[in-house]
């Protein structure tokens, strides 16, 4: 029972269905990767104990007899979401597709779309991008640490960062979705566009969409490029298949909403320089270095100071939009990344296209030129400054 490995810094490597160790890593998970992965501080003994039971879960290979596929990207949370410690990210991208037609996007749903699913259980049923997608794009992983956090932050003051004067011709706004756990309109704060507003709503997604493991919130199998005879032939396993009283969603989510915040690393003089460049150039208009919790039934999340470095709005990031409209997002529009724990979550940017954090900010576009075109005036020092600082958070 080896400990998670470490990701190695680079692009895609093939899809594998990565084998996750069983059981904890004998380390405490606040010494196991680099201070990544353990539980938020201040936890009473019986949020210690959910954190636990969700990690477990998030650990856990799905099998087919479980209700892994018969279509799926990958047999567990960890497979994709691992470095440096379980709740990372991963160079793991996922691909989804669509078919534009003077500029309506249609997600090709009746051909398996949006979301390709890259493997099956049966090499017979394996969905490809369909002939008639002329939109395919790719999805980084995202790192989940801090999320119960993020989770906790009020529509309300999402909403007020909205309604702000603009700067630098910024504008923002907040993504209304339906959450899928409460079936209520609410504001959007996980994924690249914002389309999720809970933590049991995107696991739930999640399990259904990455794993082919359906449950309540989302029943359907995905049939293979929209073929439900082929469906029908290769899933022998009712739906829903996740059907605890207290589901593997449920489990999932409590562990990503006890995971602690990407640990920080003190400030250099330079880096204290770096951040104070962050703010002159305007990066801080959306990655707002700072938001508050609201009250919580948890007390680790109650008013509690949230260093996430984003608004949580949708921007119109011009080029550097993947063109995919998805939740409240047009195909421009894309979420204000976060960019605390930034030093563990390579390559960069929705589609990993950036190997570095500096390639990342030459990317900006849209409302982020001119806050872009700030950091290429700034003299080589000033960059590594700014640099080293974002590599501190
Ligand atoms: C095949 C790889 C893969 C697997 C398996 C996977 N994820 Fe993800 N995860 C992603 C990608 C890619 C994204 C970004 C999705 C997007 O916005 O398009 C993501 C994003 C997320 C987010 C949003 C993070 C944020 O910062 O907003 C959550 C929450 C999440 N995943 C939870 C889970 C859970 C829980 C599981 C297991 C049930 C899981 N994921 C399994 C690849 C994966
Ligand atoms: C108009 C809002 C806006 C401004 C201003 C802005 N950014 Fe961003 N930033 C974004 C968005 C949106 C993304 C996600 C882009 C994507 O989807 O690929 C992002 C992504 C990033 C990333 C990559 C994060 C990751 O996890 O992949 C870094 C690094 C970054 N920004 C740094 C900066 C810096 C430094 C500045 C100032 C020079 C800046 N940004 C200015 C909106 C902004």
């Amino acid at each position: 029972m080896a400990p998670p490995t470490a990701v190695p810094p680079g692009k895609n490597p093939p899809p594998t269905t990565g084998q996750p160790p069983a059981g904890r890593p004998p380390e405490p998970p606040t010494r196991n990767g680099q201070g990544f992965g353990g539980p938020l501080p201040g936890l009473d003994a019986a949020g210690l104990a959910a954190f636990d039971a969700g990690r477990t879960v998030f650990l856990e290979v799905e099998t087919v007899e479980g209700g892994l596929g018969p279509i799926f990207n990958e047999a567990s949370c960890i497979a994709c979401h691992r470095g440096p410690a379980p709740g990372g990210a991963s160079p793991r991208s996922v691909t989804r597709f669509g078919r534009v037609t003077n500029g309506v996007f249609d997600p090709l749903a009746e051909k398996g779309g949006p979301l390709l699913q890259d493997h099956s259980i049966n090499p017979a049923i394996r969905e490809t991008v369909p002939v008639g997608a002329n939109l395919v794009i790719r999805r980084q992983t995202q790192p989940l640490f801090g999320l119960g956090l993020v989770e906790a932050i009020a529509d309300e003051t999402i909403l007020a960062l909205a309604a702000r004067t603009s700067v630098d011709g910024v504008k923002g706004r907040a993504a209304i979705v339906t959450d899928p756990a409460s079936a209520t309109q609410r504001v959007g704060r996980f994924g690249w566009k914002s389309q999720h507003a809970t933590l049991a709503g995107f696991s739930a997604d999640a399990y259904t969409n990455e794993m082919g493991v359906t449950n309540r919130l989302f029943p359907n199998e995905n049939a293979p490029n929209g073929n439900t005879a082929l469906l029908k032939q290769a899933d022998r396993v009712l739906d829903p298949e996740d059907t605890a009283a207290r589901a593997d969603f449920e489990l999932a989510a409590d562990f990503m909403r006890l995971l602690a915040a990407p640990p920080q690393i003190p400030l250099t003089a330079n880096a204290t320089a770096g951040k104070a460049l962050f703010e002159k150039a305007g990066c801080a208009v959306c990655h707002v270095p700072s938001l508050t919790t609201a009250v919580n039934g948890i007390n680790a999340l109650s008013e509690k100071a949230v260093p996430l470095y984003s608004d949580l709005l949708l921007h119109d990031m011009g080029r550097l939009g993947d063109g995919m409209p998805q939740g409240a997002a047009t195909g421009r529009e894309m979420r204000t990344a976060p960019l605390w724990g930034l030093r563990a979550s390579a390559p960069y940017l929705h589609d990993g296209r950036a190997d570095t954090v500096e390639a990342a900010i030459r990317a900006h576009e849209g409302e982020a030129v001119v806050s872009r075109d700030r950091f290429l005036k700034l003299s080589p020092t000033e960059r590594a400054a700014l640099l080293e600082f974002l590599g501190s958070i």
